[in-house]
């Protein structure tokens, strides 16, 4: 039987969980259990009289750190009971390599995940050298916190949890899953403000559909996302 994926979120904003992780497919596996989620509040482990969790910049700049002798505790709470499980650590950073999808699957695999999220000018360097903690970015803008980078990156993975989704076919052919975006899609009324869904859609030929998203596929890969287009050439050798 599949285990329970465990999902613990080290934050200084505990109450913003779940937030959008509480609706929809995803809530709704929430609440059956289907997947676990805790946070653990970063001032609960301040420092001194005034709960203190943050600190100047070493060597000066800008802006506040947040202190490894802070989130280390708060790090050993979230790895407690999970010591035989696999729970890689993952701190949301605009620093990080950009998640993607194929990155998304081989997080589903796991038992679990551990999240930090940073705020501030974000948090101290030898905290994830000491834990090995790998740095993901939702990517290249800056937010002002990990929070909803937490949120997109559990929801992303979630939803790839067998058993999560009603119908698991949808997978299949989501952008990303190829090397090509995914072709547009239409549905009901066939005729909405005079424009009309394409012609072969109404077909009833699965064959023509297969050629006509397929070729949309190219065309939208090749104008939105030109990277992704000399990836897919080179895989299919085409000049
Ligand atoms: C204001 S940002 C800190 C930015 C940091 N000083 C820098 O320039 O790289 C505060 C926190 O928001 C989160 N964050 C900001 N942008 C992000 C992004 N693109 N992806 C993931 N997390 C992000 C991180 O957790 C970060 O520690």
């Amino acid at each position: 039987m599949k285990k329970t994926f465990n999902s613990k979120v080290i934050t200084l904003f505990p109450e913003s969980f779940p937030g959008l992780l509480g609706v929809g497919v995803i809530g709704k596996a929430l609440k059956n259990k289907l997947w676990k989620l805790q946070t653990i509040d970063i001032k609960k482990f301040g420092k001194g009289n005034y709960k203190k969790i943050d600190d100047t910049t070493a060597g000066g700049g800008p802006g506040m750190i947040l202190k490894a002798d802070v989130l280390g505790p708060a790090i050993d709470k979230s790895l407690k009971g999970c010591e035989d499980k696999k729970m890689p650590i993952i701190y949301l950073s605009p620093r990080g390599k950009p998640l993607t999808q194929s990155k998304v699957k081989k997080l589903s695999k796991n038992d679990g995940l551990i999240l930090l999220c940073g705020r501030y000018e974000g948090v101290d360097q030898r905290l994830l050298e000491k834990y090995k903690i790998e740095e993901i970015s939702l990517g290249d803008f800056i937010l002002a916190g990990g929070e909803i980078a937490a949120q997109a990156t559990l929801e992303a993975i979630i939803r790839l949890i067998p058993g999560i989704l009603g119908d698991a076919e949808s997978l299949k052919n989501e952008t990303f899953n190829s090397d090509l975006l995914e072709f547009p899609q239409y549905t009901r009324p066939r005729k909405w403000k005079n424009i009309e869904i394409p012609e072969v859609l109404n077909s009833g030929n699965h064959k023509n559909i297969d050629i006509w998203r397929k070729e949309m596929s190219k065309k939208l890969t090749k104008r939105n996302r030109p990277d992704l287009w000399e990836k897919y050439k080179k895989k299919q050798d085409i000049k």
